[in-house]
Formats: structure tokens, C-alpha cells, sequence
């Protein structure tokens, strides 16, 4: 019935979230307002750790990619679950750090990264600087020298996989903004060139084939493509090359027509063919590291808003108007992303009407969908959208002077607020 399993309907009719009222948290927190459920994002956490525990000997990390959702709290629940974390800005490793983070697990991503983030990963001991550049390279061999110390490093590769993915989000072909390709031999120029400068030790090779995948096999031609390319370098230059990162994309569950496989399935399958692969080209199995966002985060999200009027337009739609809309939400107005939605207040009603939910903004592409299934709406009504959790409050935006919502963790029956909503004050705090 819900495409998250911490969603439920109580006795009085209404929406729960890890067994939490979402009228009454609407009631105390007000409207919008990002709720969380703590204990399934420890769920993801340990079920993306167990799988590599149990098909890969335990050799590999889990970082949490926390763009798609980062708050000093998040990065205290993935250091307590023993989780690392990709970040991809000044921005959130910053927040990581000051959320205690154990910076040698930190992942340190960006396809232009300023001196000023390179030299704060390098300050921070960050345990793996993703170079996505050859000038990137030549950049943080300089400050690591300045600094007297040695940078340990990743390259990005594009392994030239399609994942079968939205044109936006896909990020491993070799037209992309992000890392080196294989075939134009500039890979393999940088690898010779890391291990010739004295304050850079390559670590490892990352790739990240795209995002909202629910095909486990691009993953594993992935997989083939980089070991082929470890097992190249070995030949060439004698190097060995002991990590592998494989980057995120698990696809998650926005409405009934999404399946994804369970994250057991992936690790299953990418270690047997880590293991085939390896003794193929006689190589040693490397560290493998993977990089889950959505599928951390997303499913344990959803996003309150209050009914403000709906306008019912004969022989056209119904728009129903929510509080928030493109500033918390964006990823209709980006991607055409679908959710499912309901009527929390009247969570065990059939839902009988077809609607746009209409955003607040001045912009009429303000919308979080159109042709949404929901219970009859009318104002005052608390809407929910479920699986927000990922890429919302981390893409959200002040447009039209508009203040982020307030992000609600709920757990074990209660609920505490980890991100205060945003005030009048805080959106003139940086007007001169
Ligand atoms: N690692 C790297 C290097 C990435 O670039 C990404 C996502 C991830 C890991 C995490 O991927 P995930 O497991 O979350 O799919 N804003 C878009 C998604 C952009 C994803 C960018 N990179 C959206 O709202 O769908």
C-alpha cells in the first residue's frame, strides 16, 4: 500500500511514520517539514554493511553519499553505525568534521574542487581525494608538498557504462563532465603521472555509473571494466592498485512502478564477479568501497504540507496547493520525477481523486506532480509526499524568498528536530 515500509495508517485514520502521528507532528513542528525515520536510515546502513561482510569478507566501507541528504545529525548516525561518508564540497565536509566524523573515511568528490576545499581535505587528513582531473592532480601534489605530507588519492574513471538512467543523472559515459576516460588513454596518462609525484599515493580507482538504477548488471560490467583497468596498470607500470570504488545509484521504490532489487542482490553479485575477474587477470581482490545516497536516505523521508485551496478546473485538472512546492522539492520541476502522495489526515480513505499538487512559487513549472492519485483534499488538509528523503532537503532552495523547512527525525515513538526551520531573520542574515 506505501512505498516505504515506516509508513503505516493508525486507529484514528492517519498517516504514521515510524509509528509516529504525521498529523500531529504537522500539529507540533508546523508545515513543511522534512520527517525522517532514524531507525530505517540504521536499517540501510547496516543492510549495505552486512552484504559486505557476508559476500566480500568484510573488505570494503560504506560511505553514505551525503549529498543526497547532509545535517550534523545524519553524519552522527553514519559515524555511530560505523558508516563513512562521500562528500562533494567544502560544504559537507565541513559538516562532517564538526560532526565528529573519522575523516579517514571520508571520500572527498568534485569535478572542480578549489584550492581552498583542497587544501581543507589535506588539513583534515581526508582518507580519499577522488581527482577528477589531471590539473587537479598537478594542484594537490603542490599543496600536499607545501604541506609536507602525502595525499592519498583516487582517480575517476568513466567506464563508459549506460545505466539506463534519466539523461540528467547519468554520470558514466564518456560525454561527462566527470573523471577520465579509459579510451582516450588519459586514465592511464594520470595514473603514470600520480606515481611519479612524491606527495600523492594512488590508492585507488573510482567510478559512479549514474543514479536510480535498478539493474544490477551495469554495476557488474562496471566492476569488469575497472579491474580490467587495475590489471592493466599492474602490467604496465608494476603498480598495484588496492581499492576499488564503485559509487552509488540503488534505485529506490517513489511509486508502486518502481522495483528495486534488494542491496543484498548487488553485493552478492558484484563480489562473485570481483572474485572471477581477479583471478582471471591474476590480480589480488581490492578494498571495495560503495557510495548509497537514495537508497539511504530516501525512503525513510517524507516531506508535510498543509492544503491551502484547491481549484478545480472542469474538463482540465485539479490543482491542490500545498505550502511548500519547487523550494523544498524540486525534482518534478527538474526531472519529472514522480512520488506518491496522500491525504495524511485521511490515510485509510480510498483515493478517489487524480490532482496536481501545486507549489507556493511564483512559477507555474512550481509543481511536485501532476495526475497524483491522492484521498479528496480541501484546505487545511496535512498532504504527504512520500520518499523525500533524498535529494529535497540537500537541493532545497530559498527561491522566491521562501525558508527551508524544518527536518523532524522520529524514532522510537518520539521525535526531536535536527534542522530548525529557517527564519525571517535567517533569510535577510546575509543582506548588507
Ligand atoms: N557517488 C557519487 C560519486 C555520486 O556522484 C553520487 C550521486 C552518489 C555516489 C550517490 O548516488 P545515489 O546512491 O544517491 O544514487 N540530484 C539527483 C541525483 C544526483 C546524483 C549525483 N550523484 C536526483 O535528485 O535524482
Amino acid at each position: 500500500m506505501f512505498v516505504s515500509e515506516n509508513l503505516n495508517v493508525n486507529e484514528k485514520g492517519n498517516l504514521t511514520i515510524g509509528g509516529v502521528d504525521t498529523v500531529e507532528l504537522a500539529k507540533e513542528y508546523g508545515t513543511p517539514l522534512y520527517v525522517m525515520d532514524e531507525e530505517l536510515i540504521r536499517k540501510h546502513c547496516r543492510s549495505f554493511k552486512n552484504s559486505i561482510d557476508k559476500f566480500y569478507g568484510g573488505k570494503g566501507l560504506v560511505c553514505y553519499a551525503s549529498k543526497s541528504f547532509c545535517c550534523l545529525e545524519m553524519c552522527r548516525v553514519m559515524k555511530d553505525e560505523g558508516i563513512g561518508l562521500d562528500v562533494v564540497s567544502i560544504g559537507e565536509l565541513y559538516t562532517a568534521v564538526k560532526a565528529g566524523a573519522d575523516c579517514e573515511n571520508i571520500c572527498f568528490h568534485g569535478n572542480n574542487k578549489t584550492d581552498e576545499e583542497l587544501e581543507y581535505a589535506v588539513d583534515m587528513k581526508v582518507g580519499r581525494i577522488i581527482v577528477d582531473n589531471i590539473f587537479e592532480l598537478e594542484r594537490l601534489d603542490r599543496i600536499s608538498k607545501e604541506k609536507g605530507t602525502v595525499a592519498n588519492i583516487m582517480f575517476r574513471i568513466k567506464p563508459g557504462i549506460d545505466a539506463h538512467t534519466h539523461d540528467f543523472v547519468r554520470t558514466g559515459q564518456i560525454d561527462s563532465k566527470f573523471g577520465f576516460a579509459l579510451e582516450t588513454g588519459e586514465a592511464m596518462e594520470a595514473v603514470n603521472k600520480a606515481i611519479s609525484c612524491k606527495n600523492i599515493h594512488l590508492k585507488g580507482l573510482h567510478c559512479h555509473i549514474g543514479s536510480q538504477i535498478f539493474d544490477i548488471d551495469p554495476f557488474v560490467e562496471a566492476a569488469k571494466v575497472m579491474l580490467k583497468f587495475i590489471a592493466d596498470i599492474k602490467k604496465s607500470t608494476g603498480f598495484t592498485v588496492s581499492e576499488l570504488n564503485l559509487g552509488g545509484g540503488f534505485g529506490i521504490m517513489y511509486t508502486e512502478n518502481d522495483d528495486p532489487v534488494p542491496y543484498e542482490n548487488y553485493m552478492e553479485k558484484v563480489s562473485a564477479a570481483v572474485a572471477d575477474t581477479c583471478s582471471e587477470y591474476g590480480i589480488e581482490q581490492p578494498f571495495i568501497l560503495i557510495e548509497p545516497g537514495r537508497s539511504m536516505a530516501g525512503p525513510a523521508g517524507i516531506t508535510l504540507y498543509t492544503c491551502g485551496g484547491v481549484k478545480h478546473i472542469p474538463g482540465i485538472r485539479t490543482y491542490v496547493s500545498v505550502d511548500g512546492g519547487m523550494t523544498d522539492n524540486p525534482r518534478y520541476a527538474l526531472y519529472q520525477s514522480k512520488y506518491d502522495a496522500l491525504v495524511a489526515n485521511k490515510a485509510s480513505q480510498p483515493k478517489d481523486s487524480v490532482v496536481t499538487i501545486a507549489g507556493k512559487c511564483c512559477e507555474s513549472g512550481d509543481l511536485i506532480g501532476e495526475g497524483m492519485s491522492i484521498q479528496e483534499a480541501a484546505p487545511g488538509d496535512i498532504i504527504a509526499v512520500c520518499a523525500t528523503g533524498a535529494y529535497n532537503y540537500s537541493m532545497a532552495s530559498n527561491y522566491n524568498r521562501v525558508g527551508k523547512p524544518a527536518v523532524v527525525f522520529v524514532k522510537d515513538g518520539g521525535s526531536k528536530v535536527v534542522v530548525k526551520r529557517e527564519t525571517l531573520d535567517d533569510i535577510i542574515r546575509n543582506d548588507i
